[in-house]
């Protein structure tokens, strides 16, 4: 584990970098899928993690979703700030909490915007929840409404640590 900031101290357990054993996705109006997703949580001196998520399609390898962003903790406290930018045009900026006895990340967009170009349909919410399963083992689960769905559940994956 690199050195974190001590205002990490509350998600000290989300550091490091995650690999997926499990990535399953499905939504009300599309077939169900697989897909493979690595993420990284890195702490860089600053009251924040560097976040990655760079997925790829479980048997062509070739990639899907892509994330970058950096989720902030405000010192002292368990509240969060998730500023995120998605490779399809759509940035989120999600705000939550961190229950430190269940370590667990809770987070819901406060803000959404995207490229004047995005195709339909449009993110209109996202929730997602980050929850420790053991100490190497790190389960991710993502709901969304669309202008065209309510919120249903998008993705659930189950990662192992791998550094
Ligand atoms: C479809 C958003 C993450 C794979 C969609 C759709 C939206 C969306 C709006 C269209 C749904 C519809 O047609 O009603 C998002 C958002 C994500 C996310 C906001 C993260 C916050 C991911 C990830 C993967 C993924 C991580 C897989 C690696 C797919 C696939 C489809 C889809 C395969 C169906 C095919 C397609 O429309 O391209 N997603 N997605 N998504 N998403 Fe995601």
């Amino acid at each position: 584990m690199s050195k974190i900031h001590e205002a990490l101290a509350p998600i000290s357990w989300l550091e490091g970098r995650w690999s997926t054993t499990d990535g399953r996705g499905y939504y009300p109006n599309i077939p169900d899928f697989t897909y493979h997703e690595d993420l990284e949580f890195l702490c860089i001196g600053q009251p924040m993690y560097n976040f990655l998520s760079t997925s790829r399609h479980p048997e062509k390898q070739t990639p899907m979703h892509q994330e970058r962003g950096f989720l902030r903790i405000k010192p002292g406290t368990n509240e969060l700030s998730f500023v995120v930018s998605h490779n399809f045009g759509l940035t989120s900026l999600e705000e939550g909490l961190c229950e430190t006895e269940t370590h667990q990340v809770i987070l819901e967009t406060v803000n959404l915007s995207r490229i004047s170009f995005a195709k339909p349909p449009f993110v209109k919410k996202i929730k997602r929840v980050f929850k420790l399963l053991s100490d190497d083992q790190l389960e991710a689960t993502l709901y969304m409404e669309t202008d065209t769905t309510p919120m249903s559940e998008h993705l659930k994956a189950v990662y192992k640590k791998i550094q």
